[in-house]
């Protein structure tokens, strides 16, 4: 863990600027990437609110990071993307105790759970990878709108290739198929990132939307995994996974529909660097058709 820290401090020192003063919501950053996504930004001087379900998981991550000699500030907030309630009342506090917002990222994400579903109904993963981070990011549009520079940076997965939205299984109306459900989220995270970018530029509104993937990083994501098959696979560590969303949401080159994730062949590890967007996540009609049913599901517009 120390030498990580090192290599990882050397990095985040060496490749970012300064993020002094900036406001910063990450999602999940109680665990893996989120966790040293969230470091990376108190060490660069951001106030980070680290947001997640678990009171007790989010302390003792904020505990581990204000031991790393921080110049900026972390603090907890709960937040349980399965539940839409809960992603209202913490907009609801955020909006109305906080002035600005520099960076949202929709970071938490779970992967091929047993079959189980969101408070509303929804499959675990589409609601909680996607259809809660729709409604988080809706409602804290103002607060990115009135902080100059601000962005959204949301996490897809290398698994959006070749994946597809399938509109009339959003509530395990078939035969549940964890791997099919999780690609389909990590599809419509892509697709809401690049719809969130159009409709910004079609108002002709700063806020910049930026999307990452990790590659493949060893987290507590695959724990629904069978460890045998786990022991065969290359992972990168979990500081060098969270470069990519980093990189995202601090670049100044960034440009809304920018997608960072590691150089390496197949993207599946490396250091960060723009990635390929598969066709899949370029369809403009199924991004209109994902929005309406976020729109409609979460009775936010
Ligand atoms: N690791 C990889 O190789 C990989 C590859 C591609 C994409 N990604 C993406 O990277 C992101 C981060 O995942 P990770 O690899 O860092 O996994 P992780 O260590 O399991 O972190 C996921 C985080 O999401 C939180 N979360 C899960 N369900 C939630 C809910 N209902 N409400 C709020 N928070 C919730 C978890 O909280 P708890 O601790 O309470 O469970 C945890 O803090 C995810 O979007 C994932 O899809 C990862």
């Amino acid at each position: 863990m120390r030498k990580m820290i090192k290599e990882f401090n050397e990095w985040v020192s060496t490749n970012l600027d300064s993020q002094k003063g900036k406001t910063v919501i990450i999602t999940g950053a109680n665990s893996g990437i989120g966790f040293y996504t969230a470091l990376g930004l108190a060490k660069l001087g951001a106030n980070v609110i680290v947001a997640g379900r678990n009171k007790e998981r989010i302390d003792e991550a904020i505990q581990a990071i204000k031991k790393e000699n921080i110049s900026g500030t972390v603090s907890a907030s709960i937040l349980d993307l399965a539940s839409l309630n809960s992603v209202r009342e913490f907009a609801n506090e955020f909006n109305n105790t906080q002035t600005k917002l520099d960076i949202l990222i929709n970071n938490a994400g779970v992967m091929m759970p047993p079959e189980s579903k969101t408070e509303e109904g929804f499959e675990l993963q589409f609601g909680v990878n996607f259809l809660g981070h729709f409604l988080l990011t809706n409602l804290l549009n103002n607060k990115l709108d009135l902080t100059q520079n601000s962005r959204v940076v949301t996490l897809s997965s290398i698994a959006h290739r070749g994946a597809s939205i399938d509109f009339g299984n959003l509530r395990v109306e078939k035969p549940y198929d964890a791997k099919r459900e999780y690609y389909q989220s990590k599809l419509a995270d892509l697709i809401f990132a690049l719809e969130l970018g159009r409709r910004y530029e079609a108002n002709n509104n700063h806020i910049l939307s930026v999307a990452c993937h990790p590659g493949f990083t060893k987290t507590e994501l695959q724990r629904h995994i069978d460890p045998k098959i786990l022991k065969k696979m290359n992972f990168m560590d979990t500081w060098k996974g969270s470069l990519p969303t980093l990189l995202a949401a601090t670049n100044k080159k960034a440009k809304t529909g920018d997608y960072y994730g590691p150089d390496g062949e197949g993207e599946y590890s490396g250091f960060p660097a723009l990635g390929l967007i598969d066709k899949s996540a370029l369809d403009q009609e199924v991004a209109k058709k994902l929005w309406e049913v976020g729109i409609m599901n979460t009775k936010w517009d």
